[in-house]
C-alpha cells in the first residue's frame, strides 16, 4: 500500500504546529512563567527554543523526510544493522506513555468545559470553594476516567480517519479556531482593570531571576512544547514530501509555537494580576484560578467555555502526534490495518491512563521511586526519554549520518538557496552544541 503524504504547505505546517501547540502552551507554559518570575524566564525561553530546541527539531524532521517511514523503521533503513533501532524503539513507546497521561489532562479539560457550559462557576464561588471542586473531581474515580475515556476516543477517531482526511484535515480546521479563541481570550483579559501589572511581569524582565533552575526549566519546557525527541515530529515529518521546504516548516513552527504560547500567558497572567491573585499558583493555575476569575468578570461565562474549548482543542490537536507514532509503527512494521493499530494503542494507552488518573486518588498510595505514578510518568518522558531522546537524535544526526546527506535532506539536493547558506551553521549546532548543552541541563538536572 503506498504511504500517505500531507497534501499541503499548510497542512504541513498546521500538522506539526498542532503537535507542539497543545496544553504545553495554555496549561504548563502561563503556570511556569507565572512560578519562575515572568519574563526573565520568557528570556531564557526563547534562548533555548531558537537557538538550541529549533537543530534538534530540524534533525527530527530530516530523519523522518529521509527515511519517509516511522520512528522505528527510520532508524533501521538510516543506520541497517546498528543498534540505533533500539532509539526507535524507545521513540515509538515513549509517545504512549505520554499520551496516557496526557489524555488525563485533557479529560480533565472535557469536565471544566461541561462545568463551564453548565454554569458551574457562579459569582458567588469563593476562590477555595473552586479549589476544593477541582480536588474532590480529581481525586474521585469515576469522572476524570470518564474524561480520560471520551479523550482517548475522540483523539483515536481522527487517527483512523487517516493522515490526509484525519490529522491534515483536522488541523486545518482547528488551529485557526484556537488562534481566534486565544486572541479573543488575551484581549478580554488584557482589557480588565488592574491588568496592566501582569503584562509589566511579562514583559519586563529582571536578569537577576535568572538561575540554573530557570534553566532547567525552561529547556524541559521548550522540548514539551516543540514535542520534541519522542519521535512525533519523526514520524509527522515522514509524510512530509520531497519538495517541501522542512527548514521553513519546522522554523514556523517554532514561530507558532511561541506565539500561542506568549497570547495564551497574555489570556491568563493579566487577568490573574487584575484580581490580585498569586501567579505562583503552579499547575493547579488554570483549573482553579481561572474559573474564578471567569466566574467574577464579565463577560465571565463565555470566556470560561471558549477558554475550555480551545485547551481540549490544542490538546487533541497535540495527543494526536502522540497517537499516530505507535499507529505508524504497527501498521508498517506489523502490518496491521489503520483500524487495528489503533485499537491496540487506545487499548495500552487507556489502561496506563487508568493508573495515571487513579493515581490523584484511591492509588495515591502506590508510589515508584518516591511518585505518584502520574508524577512517574510525567517526570520520567519530560525530564529523563525527552532530552536523552533529543540527544541521541542529534548524536544521530551530526555522528552517524553522512554530512553529505543530511546537507542534501536539509537543503533539498542544495536547491533551496537560503537552506545552503544556513546548512554549515546548522550542522555544526548539531554536530558540536546542542549535545553538549542538553547534556549539561540533563545532568546538572541529575545531580542537583
Ligand atoms: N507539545 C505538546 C504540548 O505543548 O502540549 C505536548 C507534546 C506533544 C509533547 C507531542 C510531546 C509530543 F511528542
Amino acid at each position: 500500500m503506498e504511504r500517505e503524504n500531507f497534501g499541503s504547505r499548510f497542512g504541513v505546517l498546521v500538522a506539526l504546529a498542532g503537535s507542539a501547540v497543545g496544553l504545553g502552551n495554555l496549561w504548563r507554559f502561563p503556570y511556569l512563567v507565572g512560578s519562575y518570575g515572568g519574563a526573565a524566564f520568557i528570556f531564557v525561553y526563547i534562548f533555548f527554543v531558537f537557538i538550541l530546541c529549533l537543530p534538534i527539531l530540524f534533525s527530527e524532521v530530516i530523519v523522518g523526510r529521509r527515511s519517509h517511514s516511522n520512528a522505528y523503521g527510520a532508524f533501521k533503513k538510516l543506520a541497517p544493522g546498528t543498534k540505533w533501532k533500539w532509539l526507535g524503539a524507545v521513540s515509538v513507546f515513549t509517545p504512549i506513555i505520554v499520551v496516557s497521561y496526557y489524555s488525563v489532562i485533557g479529560g480533565w479539560s472535557l469536565e471544566y468545559l461541561f462545568k463551564a457550559c453548565t454554569f458551574s462557576f457562579t459569582d458567588t464561588s469563593t476562590q477555595s470553594q473552586l479549589g476544593e471542586m477541582f480536588d474532590n473531581f480529581i481525586t474521585s474515580v469515576w469522572a476524570p476516567l470518564f474524561g480520560h475515556t471520551l479523550f482517548l476516543f475522540l483523539t483515536g477517531l481522527v487517527i483512523v480517519a487517516g493522515v490526509k482526511s484525519g490529522i491534515e484535515k483536522f488541523g486545518k480546521i482547528m488551529m485557526p479556531v484556537l488562534f481566534i479563541l486565544v486572541v479573543f481570550i488575551a484581549i478580554r483579559s488584557m482589557t480588565l482593570p488592574g491588568a496592566f501589572d501582569g503584562l509589566i511581569y511579562l514583559f519586563k524582565p529582571d536578569f537577576s531571576k535568572i538561575d540554573a533552575s530557570v534553566c532547567s526549566a525552561a529547556l524541559g519546557q521548550a522540548f514539551f512544547s516543540l514535542s520534541l525527541g519522542v519521535g512525533t515530529m519523526l514520524t509527522y515529518a515522514s509524510y512530509i514530501r520531497k519538495d517541501e521546504n522542512i527548514a521553513a516548516s519546522s522554523t514556523y513552527t517554532a514561530v507558532s509555537d511561541f506565539i500561542f504560547a506568549l497570547i495564551a500567558s497574555c489570556a491568563i497572567l493579566p487577568a490573574v494580576f487584575a484580581f490580585g491573585l498569586n501567579p505562583q499558583e503552579g499547575p493547579g493555575l488554570v483549573f482553579k484560578t481561572l474559573p474564578f476569575i471567569f466566574s467574577h468578570m464579565p463577560l465571565g461565562g463565555i470566556v470560561a467555555i471558549l477558554f475550555f474549548l480551545a485547551l481540549i482543542v490544542a490538546a487533541i490537536t497535540s495527543s494526536i502526534s502522540l497517537y499516530e507514532v505507535g499507529v505508524a509503527y504497527l501498521v508498517e512494521e506489523k502490518h496491521m490495518s489503520r483500524k487495528s493499530a489503533s485499537l491496540v494503542v487506545f487499548l495500552i494507552a487507556w489502561i496506563m491512563g487508568v493508573f495515571c488518573s487513579l493515581s490523584f486518588g484511591p492509588l495515591s498510595d502506590v508510589k515508584i521511586l518516591g511518585q505518584t505514578i502520574f508524577n512517574f510518568f510525567d517526570k520520567l518522558s519530560a525530564n529523563f526519554l525527552m532530552p536523552v531522546g533529543g540527544l541521541l537524535i542529534v548524536i544521530f544526526v551530526g555522528w552517524q549520518m553522512k554530512k553529505a546527506d543530511v546537507i542534501d535532506e536539509f537543503t533539498n539536493g542544495g536547491s533551496i538557496r537560503a537552506n545552503n547558506r544556513i546548512s554549515g551553521f546548522v550542522y555544526f549546532m548539531i554536530r558540536y552544541i546542542c549535545p553538549l548543552v542538553v547534556l549539561a541541563v540533563f545532568l546538572s538536572n541529575l545531580f542537583f
